[in-house]
């Protein structure tokens, strides 16, 4: 039987997830900062800067660092991964820092946590770019109260179309087609293979959002810094100066 992407990227996470316990344990230390370029939330504002009193969930929490920075904010927060392995990295951190989180193993496609009992969700490259959209976004619509937010920051759909197809790092260079995007499959590709992440056009991503009833509050595309030089996951950061290589949504459910 073929595999689904569900147990495709629990694999690829529980035999990664050694590689991430040194950026968990950094940023877990650090102010909140965002993607691969570390952008500070300062300037970007995802976190609500007073989260006293916020139900907040994380889904595809990773190390969890996202779900402490809620915390240090004042949130009660659920994580869900599902990775053991992610989240045995996650749950030593938050004991190391005093941070209370709730951990879960779990799919973010299907919680098993009630209805509306959040007021806050995001995601950052966890379900967010993991997950099929079609089906986690209702997930996190179901979690939402009437006026909860959802945020969530992933690749951008230009980063996947100029990525080569052996999975080199992006180029200015068109390799696939815009039209029709639902994400791309990384697992037999020569390059660094991994999973199957998910992405849709600007259109199909407004479509959705409309079809399950979220209001989009903010949408914000995400550069390079124009000091960085490097290569970060497979990014050049002279591409990314000149395209967004993340986007951000920010959604509501309304009253
Ligand atoms: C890149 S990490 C995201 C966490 C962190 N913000 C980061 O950027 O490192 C991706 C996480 O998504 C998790 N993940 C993948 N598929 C998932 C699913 N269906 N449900 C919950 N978590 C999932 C993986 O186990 C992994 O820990």
């Amino acid at each position: 039987m073929t595999k689904d992407h569900i147990s495709i990227n629990r694999d690829v996470w529980q035999n990664d997830a050694e590689n991430w316990v040194a950026s968990g344990e950094r940023l877990w230390a650090s102010e909140p900062q965002w993607g691969i370029w570390g952008l500070p939330d300062v300037d970007l504002r995802l976190l609500p800067d007073d989260m006293t009193g916020l139900a907040a969930v994380e889904l595809g929490c990773g190390t969890g660092y996202v779900s402490g920075w809620m915390a240090r904010r004042g949130a009660e927060v659920t994580a869900i991964d599902v990775s053991a392995a992610q989240l045995a990295t996650a749950r030593r951190l938050a004991t190391e820092t005093g941070a209370e989180i709730t951990f879960l193993e779990g799919n973010a496609e299907a919680t098993g946590l009630p209805d509306a009992a959040f007021d806050f969700a995001i995601s950052e490259y966890g379900a967010a770019i993991w997950c099929r959209p079609e089906i986690w976004l209702r997930e996190a619509w179901r979690l939402l109260r009437p006026g909860g937010r959802l945020v969530f920051l992933g690749n951008h759909p230009l980063s996947i179309i100029c990525t080569p197809l052996n999975g080199a790092p992006c180029e200015p260079v068109l390799h696939r087609r815009y039209r029709g995007l639902w994400g791309a499959d990384w697992t037999e590709v020569e390059i660094d293979p991994s999973g199957v992440t998910f992405n849709l056009t600007m259109a199909d991503w407004f479509a959705l959002f409309q079809e399950i009833g979220f209001q989009v509050t903010g949408y914000q595309e995400l550069y390079a810094p124009e000091d960085v030089d490097e290569l970060r996951c497979w990014v050049p950061a002279d591409w990314a100066k000149g395209y967004p290589n993340e986007q951000v949504w920010s959604l509501q459910k309304p009253d």
